[in-house]
C-alpha cells in the first residue's frame, strides 16, 4: 500500500524530479504550491505541467506568493525565470484546483497522511497558525530544507529556510514528527552529463522532459560553480519517506537564526555531546545511499 503524502513545493527542477518520484512512489493526494524558485505564478504552472506529463489528475492548489516577512526571493540563476529552464514544453488543460493552499494543507490533513515540503515553509507556517494542532494531526512532515555546514543562498543559510525564515522557524517549533534533509544530506546525491546519458534513449514523457532540463541545471551549476554537477535536492525528502532505509537520520534539536546580520535563515543544529541530549524537534538525514537513489530516479523518469 502506497503511502498517502500531500506535496509543498515550488517547481523548480529538482522538485519537478521530486513529484514525478513522488507518483511513482506514493500515493499524491494534492499538491500545494509557494512562491520561491520562481514566483508563485510559474511555480503553479509547473506543478500543472509535471503532472500534466504524468497524465495525473493530482490536484494542484496555489499558496503563498509571498513570505511572511520581507520580499521574495527566486532562484533563476540556477532554474531560469520560468523555473523550469530547458524543460520541453507539454501541452495541456490543466488548472488549479483552488487558490488556497492552506485550507487543502488542513483538510487533507488525516491518517497516515505526510507532508512532503520541497520549498519555503510559508504555507505550512500558516496552516500552523490557523491550527496549531495540524503538525500532530498528519502522520509525518518530510522537507527539503536547512543542513549542516555551508548554505547556498548565503555562506549560512539553505534557500528554502532562507527565503522564509519566519515560516521556517515556526515549523521547527511545530512539535511535528519532522524529519529534515538539508544540504549535507542533499549534496550526496549528484547529477551530470554521466547521469543525463542514463536517461538518453529511454522513451517516456518524463524522460523526454528530463534531459534537456538536467543539461540546463548541469550547465547553470557549471557556470555557478565550474562544475558541471548538481545536487539533486528535493527527491531526498521524497526517498526519505518512501525508501526511508536509505537514509540514516539522527535526533537533533534545530533552530533557526531570525536576527544575525550575516546568519539570518541558518539552521543550528546542535551536535553537542551532552548527556542528556538536548531534546529534539528533528530527525535530521546525515547520509544517503546515492547509488541506489540515483537508481530510482532514473527508473522513475523512465516508466510510462
Ligand atoms: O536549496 C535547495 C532548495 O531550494 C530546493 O528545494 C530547490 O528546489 C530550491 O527550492
Ligand atoms: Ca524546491
Amino acid at each position: 500500500m502506497d503511502v498517502k503524502v500531500v506535496i509543498d513545493c515550488d517547481p523548480g527542477l529538482d522538485d519537478a524530479v521530486a513529484l514525478i518520484l513522488a507518483h511513482r512512489h506514493a500515493e499524491v493526494i494534492g499538491i500545494t504550491t509557494v512562491s520561491g524558485n520562481a514566483p508563485l505564478k510559474a511555480t503553479t504552472a509547473n506543478a500543472l505541467l509535471v503532472t500534466a506529463l504524468l497524465g495525473a489528475d493530482t490536484p494542484v492548489h496555489a499558496g503563498a506568493a509571498r513570505p511572511l516577512a520581507g520580499e521574495p526571493v527566486h532562484a533563476s540563476e540556477v532554474h531560469g525565470e520560468s523555473g523550469l529552464g530547458g524543460a520541453a514544453p507539454v501541452e495541456h488543460e490543466r488548472v488549479p484546483a483552488s487558490d488556497d493552499a492552506v485550507t487543502f494543507l488542513l483538510e487533507a490533513a488525516g491518517e497516515g497522511v505526510w507532508v512532503l515540503a520541497l520549498g519555503p515553509l510559508t504555507n505550512l507556517a500558516l496552516a500552523i497558525e490557523r491550527d496549531p494542532t495540524w503538525p500532530r494531526r498528519i502522520a509525518g512532515l518530510s522537507l527539503m530544507g536547512g543542513g549542516i555546514g555551508p548554505g547556498n543562498s548565503t555562506a549560512a543559510a539553505e534557500f528554502n529556510v532562507f527565503a522564509d525564515p519566519e515560516a521556517a522557524a515556526r515549523v521547527f517549533e511545530s512539535g511535528a514528527d519532522l524529519t529534515m534533509c538539508g544540504l549535507n544530506l542533499t549534496r550526496q546525491l549528484r547529477t551530470g552529463d554521466a547521469f543525463t546519458a542514463r536517461l538518453h534513449g529511454l522513451d517516456s514523457p518524463a524522460a523526454r522532459f528530463a534531459v534537456p532540463a538536467f543539461d540546463f541545471l548541469h550547465g547553470r551549476v557549471e557556470a555557478l560553480t565550474g562544475r558541471r554537477s548538481a545536487a539533486l535536492h528535493d527527491p531526498c525528502a521524497v526517498l526519505a519517506v518512501t525508501h526511508p532505509e536509505l537514509l540514516v537520520t539522527r535526533p537533533r534539536h534545530v533552530r533557526v537564526e531570525l536576527e544575525g546580520r550575516l546568519t539570518r535563515g541558518m539552521t543550528v543544529v546542535d551536535e553537542r555531546p551532552l548527556r542528556p541530549a538536548p531534546e529534539a524537534n528533528a530527525k535530521v538525514a546525515y547520509t544517503i545511499d546515492a547509488e541506489r537513489a540515483l537508481d530510482l530516479v532514473v527508473e522513475a523518469l523512465a516508466a510510462d
